[in-house]
């Protein structure tokens, strides 16, 4: 820390004083120079306002009383273009090149969909920046896959798991895979789907691993979780592990990445909460089992690049009441689009509700406050088909939404088949299971070419969506608005 001595406090204080006068005085003088200009007034009437926003972003119906608080108008491109000269316009069509996706993001979301990709998932995330990533992940990404993958599956003991619950949607079952799957490395097993009952048969079309000789399970979408499957015996295996016998008392994470974990954290003087290790480790679980194998890739990509699927609109023009059509829906997804996804359908057993407003308020409140870089722009998923109902009828929901950023929203999103039910419910409305669950995946794929996620943990697939944006992409740094509340998914195991 730096000291001041007393005299030279005494004069910043001054110089302070000082400066905070003029810039009164000179606000002051601006304020005549707005006043002899036609005033403007920013009018919200606080009964058209709800409780929320009147407390939150203008308490009481409150505006500032200060007269140079004022909209201002747009700029207007016609009379600027004529001050500019020839060489200052041509520098334009370059300057505003810049608003395009970089090409590196460009490669890595390629990458993610595995397009113009040679290598494994492994090498993807291999070919991420660090700094985006979940900490240590391309370490603990590798650490896993060793264990599952060793160079020799002789000798090895293994961990035979079976369907245990058949009900489940994708991203709970995939949930229960690993929480299994770190059972396994913590014991020094490797896990092994049960051929005779896999996990996730019900999932999928019954024939989808007929070709393979196998029964339908998770493998049919997702890389094989074991190189070593053929190596199983009744002597080397066993079909239960009890968490009891976990060496080192975590009944999460396995001892070593727990200790790694912890050692990254004390490097940057932090203390590791438990809470933390957990979403950590478990982020790197989703990732490692979440990984579409090349057959799942190739029909992502067909799905993605579908143009009649995926919907543009901007509610800024409207035609006969309905909001103009986006003419091109783009690949990727423009930088400054926000992932919603509004989980409703059955959830309502295990959480409440968030209504799909409030998941607007929570993106309009950050996208407010970070005027430079974020727009109210955004690719909305849901299983609710009245979520896109309402999302196509909303403009804004902040009273005054000429004041930042661009006006209203823009919003995307998909039509495919949806029903404000159960996952199984959902999957029913295809013919073919398997393909329907891969429409799923790859609206989560598209969600993660967004850059700023809202959603609600309280449900799997939003889990799902952090992790992978963290483990599989470099977006870890991106912000995550929950839109519910934290008591609803804080110490979810
Ligand atoms: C598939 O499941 C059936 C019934 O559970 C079983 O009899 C059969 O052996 C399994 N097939 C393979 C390849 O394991
Ligand atoms: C934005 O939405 C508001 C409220 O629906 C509407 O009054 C306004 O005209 C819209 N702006 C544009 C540019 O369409
Ligand atoms: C859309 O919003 C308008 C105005 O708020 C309302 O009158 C209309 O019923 C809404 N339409 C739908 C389909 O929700
Ligand atoms: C069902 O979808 C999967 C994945 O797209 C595809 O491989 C399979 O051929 C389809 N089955 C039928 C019967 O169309």
């Amino acid at each position: 820390m730096i000291s001041l001595s007393r005299p030279l406090k005494v004069a910043l204080g001054a110089i302070f004083f000082i400066s905070v006068s003029f810039s009164l005085y000179y606000f002051e003088t601006i304020d005549v120079i707005i006043q002899k200009t036609k005033p403007i007034v920013t009018r919200v009437d606080p009964s058209t306002l709800d409780v929320e926003q009147i407390e939150a972003d203008f308490p009481m119906g409150y505006k500032n009383p200060r007269a140079w608080f004022v909209p201002l108008p747009k700029p207007n491109e016609r009379s600027l273009l004529k001050i500019l000269s020839k060489e200052q316009k041509a520098l334009l069509p370059n300057l505003g090149a810049q608003a395009r996706l970089s090409s590196r993001q460009q490669k890595n979301i390629e990458s993610f969909y595995g397009i113009k990709r040679q290598g494994t998932w492994q090498d993807h995330i291999n070919s991420l920046d660090d700094e985006g990533l979940a900490p240590l992940t391309k370490w603990a990404q590798q650490y896993i896959y060793d264990h599952q993958h060793p160079k020799s599956c002789k000798g090895k003991k293994f961990y035979v798991l079976e369907e245990k619950a058949t009900w489940y949607g994708l991203g709970a079952a995939i949930r229960v895979v690993f929480r299994e799957l770190e059972l396994a490395i913590s014991n020094d097993r490797i896990l092994v789907l049960d051929p005779a009952n896999p996990p996730g048969g019900n999932l999928m079309s019954k024939d989808c691993a007929a070709h393979r000789g196998k029964n339908a399970s998770l493998e049919c979408i997702i890389e094989d979780i074991t190189s070593c499957a053929s190596y199983v015996t009744e002597e080397n295996s066993v079909r239960e592990l009890s968490i009891a016998g976990v060496p080192g008392g975590n009944k999460f994470v396995p001892p070593l990445p727990a200790a790694a974990f912890l050692t990254y954290m004390k490097e940057t003087g932090m203390q590791l909460t438990g809470a933390v290790l957990r979403y950590w480790w478990h982020a790197q679980m989703y990732g490692y089992l979440f990984r579409p194998n090349k057959a799942t890739l190739a029909r992502m990509v067909e799905m993605r690049m579908d143009k009649d699927t995926h919907k543009g609109i901007d509610t800024n023009v409207w035609v006969d009441g309905e909001p103009k059509p986006i003419k091109k829906f783009p690949f990727p997804l423009p930088p400054s689009t926000a992932s919603i996804h509004i989980r409703h359908g059955d959830k309502a057993i295990e959480g409440r509700l968030i209504s799909t407003r409030d998941y607007i308020v929570a993106a309009e409140r950050f996208i407010l406050r970070n005027p430079i870089l974020w727009r109210k722009r955004a690719f909305v998923t849901t299983e609710d088909p009245s979520a896109i109902t309402e999302i196509r009828n909303t403009t804004g929901v902040n009273p005054v939404p000429t004041s930042f950023a661009n006006q209203n929203w823009t919003w995307f999103y998909s039509d495919i088949p949806r029903f404000d039910g159960s996952p199984f419910q959902n999957f029913r409305l295809s013919q073919n299971r398997t393909d329907a669950l891969i429409i799923h995946i790859t609206q989560l794929w598209m969600a993660i070419e967004c850059d700023t996620f809202v959603g609600n943990r309280n449900s799997n697939w939003n889990k799902l969506i952090d992790s992978i944006r963290c483990v599989l992409m470099d977006k870890c740094r991106a912000p995550y608005l929950d839109a519910g509340y934290m008591a609803d998914w804080l110490h979810y195991p």
